[in-house]
């Protein structure tokens, strides 16, 4: 069992896991609109990842005979300014997720709940690596700068990525 205090708060990171794949759906929605297919597939991509993430989220609630708890999910933004304000965007949307999955390990720990605290390294991990690859992505769009075939061959690139399932995830 998890402690109510506990389930709450895993329920709510669900609910997190959740409006990041929503928010990310919004920007590609602004990708397919700005006619950036392959920035537009990337976030797709990351939106079916955070999925993933919510759902594991899901599992282990059932697995730990806690009681899952859909909430209302936030409206994200509709539109931004370039894509480069996307990238910033989203790096500080991971960063933030980051922030509140250190907050889960802190109470996790607190409670001396182990497994618990196991089960979230899988998500430090994932962070780190969130992290990295939206920061490189980042770095691109800043070098890309005004011109439009630095952009073009950003979104060239991104037209590659793919969703790897669950299964086949580290
Ligand atoms: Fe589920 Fe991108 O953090």
């Amino acid at each position: 069992m998890v402690s109510e205090k506990m389930q709450d708060a895993l329920n709510g990171q669900m609910n997190a896991e959740l409006y990041s794949a929503y928010l990310y759906l919004a920007m590609a929605a602004y990708y397919e609109d700005s006619d950036l297919p392959g920035f537009a597939n990337w976030m797709r991509v990351q939106a079916q990842e955070e999925m993933t993430h919510a759902m594991k989220f899901y599992d282990y609630l059932v697995q730990r005979g806690a009681r899952v708890a859909l909430d209302t999910i936030e409206k994200p933004p509709f539109d931004w300014e370039s894509p480069l304000d996307v990238s910033e965007r989203v790096l500080e949307h991971e960063k933030k997720v980051t922030g509140l999955i250190n907050n889960l390990v802190n109470l996790a720990m607190d409670e001396k709940d182990h497994a618990t605290n196991n089960f979230l390294q899988w998500y430090v991990a994932e962070q780190v690596e969130e992290e990295e690859s939206v920061g490189a992505v980042l770095q691109k769009v800043r070098l890309a700068g005004n011109s439009s075939s630095g952009l073009l061959m950003v979104d060239a690139e991104l037209a590659n990525r793919v969703f790897n399932p669950p299964a086949a995830q580290k």
